[in-house]
């Protein structure tokens, strides 16, 4: 069949949802296409292959079961299978305070045999791109529960005058059956509720939310996630079983989120007291962005063909905007003290001229904030 009588079976049985008959006929498509425009050919086998995923885990999971809004028909929330991920990086007060939920999560059994309940909400605080949501995913692998999402900022825009109504469906759907239920970007909701730009809206969903937790089945795990907690009031704070605060990572920290991303055998090894130097750069950056920070450096690395120690620290004079003596001494110093770097090597790096590195090291800078 040539490709102009292929389309229009094609879009007909998109339309019927008719996804075996898409597949082939996708199929057909792919082979007709794969001498020509091998680059289409390849999207359409990327596009049949990525449904593939997502249908199965769908299926899996029964999301065709869960809520939706009921004018627009949209969903009113992600559900994914347990995910299992590597446990993020974060500092060792943090990883006590996480392991002791689990802890009593797995010991559920244990608690109730004596009249105790597991706790079943969490609330994670702390800026953006520290990993809070990571966290959450972590969480539903190592407990083995599904993880219903519900983010709460694009929920409350969406359906605005619905909200209370859609989230208690979300709520119910969770209740139903052991997982964890996300509420990202909590503090869209939770505002204070004497928040004067309060709509009414938002006071009966955060009412509707504290009556929720307050007789939340020990099956599921509530889970919120705020980079605002200053927002809750006090009324929520009291419903949560614990409330753990994600910090921004430290020296140590830094360097154990930067030697994870850089691990790639593709590229040469880099050494220990580069990365030292790199973190301590990098005072006040998120786990986000140091990853975000990495990913660049690879991509510059590959597309220009350099180290990617130079690739590294020239996407970090990018990424902090940094052309300033503060940071170009601070830079200059640690390079030499860690790792015995020459002027020549420091000038090609900061893209100044020697004299001007002379000058850097000579002076006695002030302590870079970052
Ligand atoms: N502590 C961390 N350890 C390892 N990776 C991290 C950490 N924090 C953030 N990341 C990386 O940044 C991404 C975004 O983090 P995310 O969990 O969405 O942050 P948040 O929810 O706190 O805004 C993660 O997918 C992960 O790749
Ligand atoms: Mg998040």
């Amino acid at each position: 069949m040539s490709l102009e009588k292929l389309v229009p079976k094609l879009i007909r049985a998109s339309l019927d949802e008719d996804y075996r008959e898409v597949r082939s006929l996708s199929m057909r498509v792919i082979r007709r296409l794969k001498e020509s425009h091998p680059k289409i050919a390849e999207e359409i086998a990327d596009a049949l292959s990525e449904h593939g995923i997502g249908a199965s885990t769908k299926r899996a999971v029964g999301i065709s079961d869960s809520p939706v809004d009921m004018e627009t028909l949209q969903s009113l929330c992600k559900v994914e299978e347990p995910i299992d991920i590597d446990y993020p990086i974060f500092s060792p007060r943090v990883n006590e305070l996480v392991k002791n939920f689990i802890r009593e999560r797995e010991e559920s059994k244990k608690l109730f045999s004596v009249g105790l309940t597991p706790p079943t909400s969490l609330l994670l605080y702390g800026q953006p791109g520290v990993g809070k949501t990571e966290l959450a995913k972590y969480l539903s692998g190592i407990l083995n529960l599904n993880l219903i999402t519900l983010d709460l900022a694009s929920a409350i825009s969406s359906y605005l005058g619905k909200t209370g109504q859609n989230l208690k469906k979300v709520l119910d759907y969770a209740k139903s059956s052991p997982s964890i239920l996300l509420l990202d970007e909590f503090d869209a909701v939770a505002k204070r509720r004497d928040d004067m730009s309060d709509l009414g809206e938002l006071k009966r969903i955060v009412n509707v939310l504290l009556k929720e937790l307050e007789d939340w089945p020990p099956n599921t795990v509530v889970i919120a996630a705020t980079n605002h907690p200053d927002l809750l009031d006090t009324a929520i704070w009291r419903r949560f079983d614990r409330a753990i605060e994600i910090g921004l990572p430290e020296q140590e920290e830094r360097i154990r989120i930067l030697t994870n991303q850089l691990e790639d055998k593709i590229f040469d090894k880099v050494s220990k007291s580069f990365v030292t130097l790199i973190a301590e750069m990098t005072k006040g950056l998120s786990g986000a962005d140091l990853c975000k920070l990495v990913e660049r450096t690879k991509r510059k690395a590959i597309i220009y063909d350099i180290n990617v120690m130079d690739a590294l620290i020239k996407e970090l004079v990018d990424f902090k905007g940094c052309d300033s003596v503060e940071f170009n001494k601070k830079f200059c110093r640690l390079a030499k003290t860690h790792m015995k770097v020459s002027i020549r090597k420091l000038a090609e790096w900061l893209d100044k001229s020697p004299s001007a590195i002379q000058y850097y090291l000579k002076e006695k800078g002030e302590e870079v904030n970052g």
